[in-house]
């Protein structure tokens, strides 16, 4: 039976990502954090996970570009010898009407967003195959299933990694490899707390179960989607919203 104890995360050192980090630690996983802003937050995570007791070593690297990122994956798979679980966590937004979004701020999300999981999935690949085991959990958003206003490139980018997750699910099942993708609704994060006042409380008021998804809603998805309870799972993209998208 499957034993998942490296996992890689990007964007690990804030967020959704942060909590995801520590609770694979909390379950015995070594911890490879990518990030590419906030050293210092990074380095924080990274002596979270120790005190918990498992190691966690840092992977500085854009993961929109191709180069990097496969580089970034030769320099992964030497530290520990081998990766079992990759969360494709990093994300951005850059928030707009169509009418005014600009070409770079379309661009911008979706070579983060879709490219960038591509690329670490792409560049991961050969390595992990050859193990004849792993857990790919993409980070995509209730957005790419319902489309949301003002957020055309996020939307589009996340509805391409929802398409991406049901291609590699297919792509890799013979070889060992579950891919899946947890769905976040509204979680409270930096990148919620950007919000309007106003905006949150209308948002809050449509969502049945009546507040912000946590951090570790999604993390404790991840645990159960990165373990050997989960073996039978791949390809889904598991809404985790308060039932908000039902
Ligand atoms: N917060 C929410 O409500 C929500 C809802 C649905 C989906 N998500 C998704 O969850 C994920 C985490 O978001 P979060 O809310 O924790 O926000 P966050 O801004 O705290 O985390 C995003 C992380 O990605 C990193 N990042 C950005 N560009 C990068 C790049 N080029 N290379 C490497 N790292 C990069 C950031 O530095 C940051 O650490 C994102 O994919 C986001 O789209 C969030």
């Amino acid at each position: 039976m499957a034993d998942y104890k490296v996992a890689l995360i990007t964007g690990g050192n804030t967020g959704i990502g942060k909590v995801i980090a520590l609770e694979l630690a909390k379950e015995g996983h070594d911890i490879l954090l990518n990030y590419v802003f906030d050293e210092a937050a990074a380095l924080e995570v990274k002596s979270q996970v120790e005190a918990i007791g498992t190691r966690c070593e840092l992977l500085y690297g854009d993961i929109s570009d191709f180069g990097v990122v496969e580089k970034m994956m030769e320099d992964a798979f030497k530290i520990f010898g081998r990766i079992d679980v990759l969360v494709n966590n990093a994300g951005i937004t850059r928030d707009n009407l169509i009418m005014r979004m600009s070409e770079d701020e379309f661009d911008a999300v979706i070579n983060v967003n879709l490219k960038g999981t591509f690329n670490c999935c792409k560049h991961i690949a050969r390595k992990m195959l050859k193990q004849k085991e792993g857990k790919i959990i993409n980070i995509a958003s209730i957005v790419g299933v319902m489309g949301n206003v003002g957020q055309v490139n996020y939307s589009a980018s996340k509805a391409g990694v929802i398409g991406l997750t049901k291609t590699l699910a297919r792509e890799f099942a013979s070889r060992g490899i579950k891919v899946n993708a947890i769905a976040p609704g509204f979680i409270k994060t930096a990148m919620t707390d950007k919000m309007p006042e106003q905006a949150r409380t209308e948002m809050i008021a449509n969502i049945p179960l009546n507040r912000l998804g946590e951090p570790k809603d999604i993390a404790d998805l991840v645990v159960f989607l990165a373990s050997e309870k989960a073996d039978y799972i791949t390809g889904q993209i598991i809404g985790v919203n308060g039932g908000l998208y039902i």
